[in-house]
């Protein structure tokens, strides 16, 4: 779908804190990668002129500096392709960056470029064919306007590829809004599960948080063993949700270390889209601990005694929380009685907890 209206458009406080967490993942995921592979591919299916109307960097060229500052130039190949449906976003990008890299960083077989006209779904798979990037590692951004038209096929086919992960853009409110117009393009985004319909019968507070879900589900279907979504919270305007997808727990590590790391100055805060009550976390230096007490709480009431090391796994992979933020939310619990330590020893990671 093209732009409807002027390229380049304004910056919203939401892609800045966006814009954020991509380039510090990325700045780890390419030394990472590059360390353990001969080439590696960053690819976006929605990618963008690269330049908002205050003159912000768009993704491309974000990803572009993250590969150029945190990797020597002799280290491996990296391939960069850039698909968008609005010919006059690619005219923009290619303009974008030559001026924001006016002599090309890397040679033309170091670090080739592709950009091209196109849709997700037609095209994406193709120009990655053409690029030879399959067979090593791909990070595939799909930051589309939330209605996600990436085909399902296309995240097996990621999915199945060595290393390789995505972070997609979702704005469960389009699927709210739309579940009665969508015919089976829409069960597509959802891997082919009419399920994300039930939404209609839903209470207002609980349907985004079902279209996450069945999104979630979608990419473990697709392959995606470990995954990660959380809800960006700008102070006006409109919450994205971003899901991440990976083959590797510590891609998921990489992924959080970089959400809480981002700058909150932006006015963005976040949220663990499983938390009851919906607290958005906005300070950064303490964190507000609260949504995690409550996931601990209803973990234990799901199981018996339970290991802090596993509540800490739990908490890496199920939340938007860090292992080191579990003892701290589990400590007023244990103080005010509702949480027993196994041998009433001290809290501590080898320790059996419940409730
Ligand atoms: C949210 S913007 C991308 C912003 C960019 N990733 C960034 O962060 O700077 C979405 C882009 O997707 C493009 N687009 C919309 N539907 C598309 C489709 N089906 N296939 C490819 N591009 C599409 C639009 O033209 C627009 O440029």
């Amino acid at each position: 779908m093209p732009v409807d209206g002027p390229v380049p458009w304004p910056c919203a406080e939401h892609t800045g804190a966006k814009h954020d967490i991509y380039r510090r993942y990325l700045e780890r995921w390419f030394p990472i990668l590059l360390a353990g592979y001969p080439s590696v591919t960053y690819a976006e299916g929605f990618a963008g002129p690269g330049i908002y109307s205050g003159g912000e960097a768009g993704s491309p060229v974000i990803a572009i500096r993250a590969l150029v500052q945190e990797v020597s130039a002799n280290k491996g190949i990296t391939r960069f392709v850039f698909i968008d449906d609005d010919e006059r976003c690619v005219k923009m990008l290619r303009e974008t960056l030559q001026e924001a890299f006016p002599v090309r960083p890397r040679s033309e077989s170091a670090m080739p470029v592709m950009m091209g006209k196109g849709t997700c779904a037609d095209d994406l798979g193709v120009a990655l064919d053409q690029m030879g990037a399959w067979g090593q590692p791909i990070f595939a951004n799909l930051d589309s306007w939330g209605n996600a038209p990436v085909p399902f096929k296309l995240l097996q086919r990621l999915a199945g590829n060595v290393s390789t992960e995505v972070i997609v853009t979702l704005l469960p409110q389009h699927f709210v809004r739309f579940v009665s117009n969508m015919g089976e393009a829409g069960d597509d985004v959802f891997g082919g599960d009419p399920h994300w319909r039930d939404v209609v019968n839903l209470p207002p507070a609980a349907k985004s948080r079902h279209i996450l879900t069945c999104y979630r589900q979608a990419l473990e279907k697709a392959g995606f063993p470990y995954l990660l979504d959380f809800e960006l919270i700008p102070r006006n305007g409109q919450p994205l949700y971003l899901v991440f997808g990976t083959g590797h727990p510590l891609g998921v590590q990489k992924m959080k270390d970089s959400l809480w790391e981002v700058d909150r100055a932006q006015g963005v805060g976040f949220r663990d889209p499983r938390d009851e009550q919906a607290e958005t976390l906005f300070a950064m230096d303490e964190p507000l601990l609260g949504p995690l007490t409550r996931l601990l709480q209803q973990r234990l009431r799901d199981s018996g005694p339970v290991r802090v090391e596993d509540l800490r796994r739990f908490a890496l992979l199920e939340t938007v929380y860090r292992p080191e933020h579990v003892i701290k939310a589990l400590k007023p619990l244990v103080d005010n009685g509702s949480v027993k330590i196994a041998d009433g020893g001290r809290l501590q990671r080898s320790s059996f907890v419940s409730l």
